[in-house]
């Protein structure tokens, strides 16, 4: 479709979006008694309008029933997080066996390279991305100096070519060859938290594996945004978090996602806990550890009832939208904004921005991030000031993320009219 830049075409695209109407749906943050541009989605998800009702209803079912809330109510506490895996296995490509939600993402990252890192002899590097998110970095770390494996030697980070600001997948792939039977373990991002770049999980996967190693992601910024196809992919592992694209609300219940093969055979060693055990063993204090079958083996904890009522209610767009229709959705919301910048770059002398994110077909999902120069920091202000919201760095690169199912086409375009106010204002 050949996009324009004006008002009337933003709001033209608004009322043929068949999402539209999901905005009403959400609350849109205020500053200064007006709604804000919010293109924050990526940090933390919008609230949906049913999501306080859920929780009060779990609040009265604790008042009404106390314990026999683990057993009755709509929702029996103690049965609650199985329903989840029906609602994640279209987002995430998996078996509902393979899916579980439970704890946050880091822990729930921890729980799967005590399972998935067993260096051994030759074989014990670990290959992540450059900017990896600080939470996967220092989990793999914590776990190669519990193994007595030095960082220095085995931990390869992939570095970025000159003037790039992100990893390419071919490099990646390099880069687990050149490793080869020295590597234990791949762990990549599905998206990267910083570039919006998505990664090529399955190429990654499959070269991993060609090598002797196994292969995780981490899933926080592709969760609910990207298309995922772990089970078919063959990932290993995957872990994420619901408080961004799936809008699970602040601190949310995360989950991880384990393929069916490690399944098979003796359960792989885990640090073990009394809601991971099988039920019948679990509920009669059995002292031997025998795991319930699939992913949901690994929890540890009853789960947060609280957190996930406010999951459950906000999942429901997910099915009543479709996941595949919020993708196409996310996908022409970020090229509309891709049209928009490089309309602005195409109409400025100087280069104002610069456009981070890959944006070839499938390299990005709903985030654009741009760097915006040595005084990136006071535009960034001043964008603030004029009410649009989104997440920066202190290098000056800021992330932009239009989200399907509460942002329109005209706040992309008034974005990039503020933009290039504030830029023509330098
Ligand atoms: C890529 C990535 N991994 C992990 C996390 C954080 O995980 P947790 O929810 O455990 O703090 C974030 C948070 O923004 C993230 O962006």
């Amino acid at each position: 479709m050949k996009f324009e830049n004006s008002l009337d075409f933003a709001k033209s695209l608004d009322k043929d979006n068949p999402l539209s109407s999901y905005r009403d749906d959400f609350y849109i943050p205020i500053l200064n008694d007006k709604e804000t541009i919010y293109f924050a989605g990526n940090g933390i998800g919008l609230q949906p309008k049913g999501v306080q009702d859920a929780v009060l209803d779990e609040l009265e079912n604790w008042a009404s029933y106390g314990v026999i809330g683990m057993e009755s109510g709509k929702n029996p506490w103690v049965h609650y997080s199985k329903k989840f895996p029906e609602k994640l296995a279209p987002i995430l490509g998996a078996a509902q066996s393979e899916i579980v939600v439970m704890d946050q993402l880091t822990a729930d990252l921890h729980l799967l390279l005590t399972s998935f890192y067993k260096p051994d002899g030759r074989r014990k590097k670990v290959l992540i991305e450059w900017k990896a998110f600080p939470s996967a970095v220092y989990a793999v770390q914590s776990h190669m100096l519990l193994a007595g494996v030095s960082l220095e030697e085995n931990l390869v980070e992939v570095g970025t070519r000159e003037g790039e600001r992100y990893t390419r997948n071919e490099d990646i792939l390099s880069a687990i060859e050149a490793a080869g039977d020295e590597l234990a373990l791949v762990l990549i991002s599905g998206v990267n938290y910083y570039s919006g770049q998505v990664f090529d999980m399955q190429a990654i996967t499959e070269a991993a594996h060609k090598a002797g190693a196994l292969c995780g992601f981490d899933l926080a910024h592709a969760v609910g945004n990207v298309p995922l196809r772990l089970h078919d992919w063959n990932v290993d592992f995957g872990v994420w978090c619901s408080y961004k694209y799936l809008n699970g609300g602040p601190g949310a219940i995360g989950g991880l996602f384990v393929h069916e093969r490690h399944f098979k055979g003796s359960p792989l060693p885990r640090l073990a806990g009394f809601f991971g055990a099988d039920e019948k063993a679990g509920y009669q204090f059995k002292k031997d550890f025998i795991p319930k079958s699939g992913a949901a083996g690994w929890q540890l904890t009853v789960p947060p009832v609280l957190s996930l009522s406010v999951l459950e209610a906000s999942l429901e767009f997910f099915e009543s939208a479709g996941f595949d229709n919020i993708v196409e959705g996310g996908k022409r919301l970020s090229s509309y904004l891709l049209f928009i910048l490089n309309d602005i770059l195409k109409n400025t002398q100087s280069k104002p921005f610069e456009i981070v994110t890959p944006t070839g077909e499938g390299d990005h999902g709903c985030q654009i991030s741009l760097y915006l120069g040595a005084d990136g920091k006071h535009k960034f202000d001043m964008l603030r000031n004029n009410r649009v919201i989104i997440t920066g760095f202190p290098d000056h690169v800021v992330r932009v993320a239009p989200v399907p199912l509460y942002n329109t086409y005209e706040e992309v375009f008034l974005f990039g009219k503020i933009l290039e106010h504030i830029l023509i204002a330098h």
